[in-house]
């Protein structure tokens, strides 16, 4: 586990399909980081049937974003938890100047900030090879690649016909949250850019040598 200050707040930011949820989960486990995905919270609201799930999905299978208003008021009810206060993995949030002016709001009034955002860098055309096999654990959630990780035909639980396919991984829909990530998320490389808070990695190495270099990043910035 790296030593870090008592609390540090990590953006990992990327276009969809560049790997934050598979690095989340494994940096969580490095650091002792509260991994915080607003897309799995959506999926979680929709699963329980809530009032907040059931408007995600109409913008998620389109692959829009889910309203400012609503996305924020969620994230920020979040980390007001005891369990976020030291420090959280946000995965998939901020991904718009609006998120990000708000969070940095936040956390600016309990006298905290961000420590490094970290883009992970991936080209269009191997983010369409990557949603496009993406499969996922319909026990567990465990995320997987038909190809480049396949499921663990030795487990009872992600074995491949517990696999399932998110509504979000057609290819319309693939498109279309390209598209969207370049109108809205990309412009926030160079807010975090300006604020000296940006450190890139190369997402198109194995899982573990891009986890290697995003443990680096967060050490750099650790006290
Ligand atoms: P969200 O769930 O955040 O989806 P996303 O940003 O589109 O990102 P993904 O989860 O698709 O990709 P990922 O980067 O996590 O990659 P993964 O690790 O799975 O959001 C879904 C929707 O919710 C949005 O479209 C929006 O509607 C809504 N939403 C969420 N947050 C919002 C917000 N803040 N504001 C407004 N709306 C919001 O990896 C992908 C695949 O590649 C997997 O199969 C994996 O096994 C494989 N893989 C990973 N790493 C590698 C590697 N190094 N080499 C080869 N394969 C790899
Ligand atoms: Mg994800």
């Amino acid at each position: 586990m790296i030593q870090r200050d008592a609390t540090m707040y990590v953006i990992l930011l990327g276009p969809p399909g560049a790997g934050k949820g598979t690095q989340a989960v494994q940096t969580a486990a490095a650091t002792g980081l509260l991994h915080l995905s607003t897309g799995d919270m959506f999926r979680e609201h929709l699963r329980n049937g809530t009032d907040l799930g059931n408007l995600a999905k109409t913008y998620m299978d389109r692959g829009e974003l889910v309203p400012d208003d609503v996305t924020i008021r969620m994230l920020l009810e979040r980390i007001g938890r005891t369990d976020a206060q030291a420090g959280c993995l946000f995965d998939g949030f901020p991904r718009t100047v609006e998120q990000a002016r708000a969070l940095d709001e936040a956390l600016s009034a309990q006298n905290d900030e961000i420590a490094v955002t970290v883009l992970i860098d991936v080209s269009n055309e191997e983010i369409t090879r990557r949603l496009g096999g993406r499969v996922s654990c319909a026990a567990c959630g465990s995320v997987f690649h038909n190809i480049f990780n396949p499921p663990d035909e030795s487990s009872p639980c992600c074995d491949t016909v517990n696999m399932i396919q998110r509504d979000d991984d057609k290819p319309e829909a693939i498109a279309n949250r390209l598209q969207v990530y370049a109108d809205q998320t990309e412009p926030l490389v160079a807010y975090y850019r300006d604020a000296g808070k940006l450190s890139t990695v190369n997402g198109e190495q194995p899982p573990a040598a891009v986890g290697a270099e995003l443990l680096a990043a967060l050490e750099a910035v650790s006290g």
